[in-house]
């Protein structure tokens, strides 16, 4: 208990070493409060405080964080920072969006004024997403619950004057729905017949952005307006993907799972006709959707990131799971994915720049406009 404790007190005080290094060199922020929601991508935590949740969906061991101020892992399913900690730097904060499971009551209520993160590594858009590979998740469902009642008690607590305000000038930030893809396409290529009558990606998909719809406009009627959205990437080039790809036969041009990165191909234009309706139909509401398909095929063919395995990971293109046990690249910021799923530091990073500040427009990776111009006061 006493080495536990030591190590909590060790943590703590890093991340107060990380916040005031940042906070030196931040500027005041662009927004008052960020608030994040989703998955692995910009988990900061939260999955640690959920005691049933498998191991394989948690990063809370070594070698995750080596990169991270004191080199320790925080939850974070990156070698460093990930992409709500970046796109929190470029809007000029001093410090990531706190995970809201380690938050009491009270503290929540604060952070309702600077921001809080809500994502949950495994979880996806539909309720289920996660439950049978990681047992225990926060599904968007209850993440965008948990904040919405906060902004009930807060407004409760100020008299309904000052809280709206706060959030309708903040940014919602939402990178969610590779979980959904990878499940899917998992299960029909390893358990059930690739041509299944069962299967109907388009009833799936449409299924995806109904809910996809209805968590935007629960955020909406709790006061949002600005929404910076990421939708699913070439989920079938991570390195697990890659492997599946390979042992079932179904590999596309970029060497990765043809079934899924169809899937992300197909989801993303209805993503934006999502979007570009509910900005219509809702009071205020304006956004900027990032597409992390162009993103990734632009890193693949203009970087020499090596793409084909991960940095941390055993076996074929190192698809295993990433511990201290198997082997760990020593150039973290030459490989673009850390683990079998998920992106290096340095990776994200050129997401997080292209979503703030990237060239924004039709045929662009961000549009109607990149995050900076979504923030930027109407004048
Ligand atoms: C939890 O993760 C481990 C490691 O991946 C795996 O062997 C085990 O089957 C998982 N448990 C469940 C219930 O999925
Ligand atoms: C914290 O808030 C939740 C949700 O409103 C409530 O269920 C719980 O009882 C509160 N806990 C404390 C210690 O006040
Ligand atoms: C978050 O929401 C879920 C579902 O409504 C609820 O069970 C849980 O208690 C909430 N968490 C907190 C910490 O308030
Ligand atoms: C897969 O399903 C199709 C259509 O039902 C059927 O024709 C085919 O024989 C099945 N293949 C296998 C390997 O079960
Ligand atoms: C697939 O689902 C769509 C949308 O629900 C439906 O219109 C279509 O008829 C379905 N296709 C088949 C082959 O069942
Ligand atoms: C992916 O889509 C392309 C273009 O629509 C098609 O030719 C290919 O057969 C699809 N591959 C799979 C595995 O679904
Ligand atoms: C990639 O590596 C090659 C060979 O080392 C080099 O010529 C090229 O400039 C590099 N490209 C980038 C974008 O770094
Ligand atoms: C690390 O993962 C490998 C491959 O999944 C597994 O065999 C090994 O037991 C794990 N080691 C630790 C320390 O968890």
């Amino acid at each position: 208990m006493a080495v536990r404790r030591g190590a909590f007190a060790l943590v703590a005080l890093c991340a107060v070493l990380a916040l005031a290094v940042e906070g030196a060199a931040a500027k005041r922020p662009l927004v008052p409060a960020m608030f994040v929601f989703g998955d692995s991508l910009v988990d900061v935590g939260n999955n640690n405080r959920l005691d049933r949740c498998n191991v394989s969906c948690k990063a809370n061991h070594r070698p995750y964080g080596v990169d991270y101020p004191c080199h320790s892992p925080t939850g974070r399913f990156s070698n460093g920072y990930n992409l709500a900690d970046q796109l929190a730097q470029q809007l000029g904060f001093a410090a990531s969006p706190p995970p809201f499971l380690y938050l009491s009551n009270a503290s929540a209520i604060r952070r309702m004024s600077t921001g809080i993160n809500f994502a949950s590594g495994g979880s996806g858009l539909l309720p289920t997403t996660g439950n049978e590979v990681c047992v225990e998740v926060v599904p968007m469902s209850e993440q965008v619950g948990n904040f919405t009642s906060l902004v009930r008690r807060r407004s409760a607590g100020s008299g309904g004057r000052t809280a709206p305000d706060v959030i309708s000038k903040s940014l919602v930030f939402i990178s969610v729905g590779s979980n959904d893809l990878f499940e899917y396409a998992d299960h029909y290529i390893t358990e059930a017949n690739i041509s299944s009558p069962s299967r109907n990606d388009t009833a799936f998909l449409q299924e995806l952005i109904a809910s996809y719809t209805s968590y935007v406009k629960d955020l909406h009627a709790a006061g949002a307006r600005k929404f910076s959205v990421l939708s699913p990437s070439l989920v079938g080039c991570c390195p697990f993907q890659r492997k599946v790809a390979k042992d079932y036969g179904d590999v596309d041009q970029l060497g990765c799972l043809g079934t899924a990165n169809n899937l992300s191909r197909q989801l993303h234009p209805m993503i934006a006709s999502m979007l570009q309706g509910l900005s219509q139909e809702l009071p205020g509401m304006s956004y900027s959707l990032g597409d992390a398909i162009g993103m990734a095929g632009w890193v693949f063919t203009n970087t020499n990131f090596t793409a084909d395995r991960a940095c941390c990971g055993a076996g074929d293109f190192g698809a295993s799971l990433c511990n201290s046990s198997v082997p760990l690249c020593p150039d973290r910021s030459g490989y673009f994915f850390w683990d079998r799923y998920h992106p290096t530091e340095a990776a994200s990073a050129i997401t997080a720049k292209a979503l703030f500040g990237g060239a924004a427009g039709p045929g662009r990776f961000v549009s109607p406009v990149n995050v900076q111009q979504l923030v930027a006061p109407r004048p």
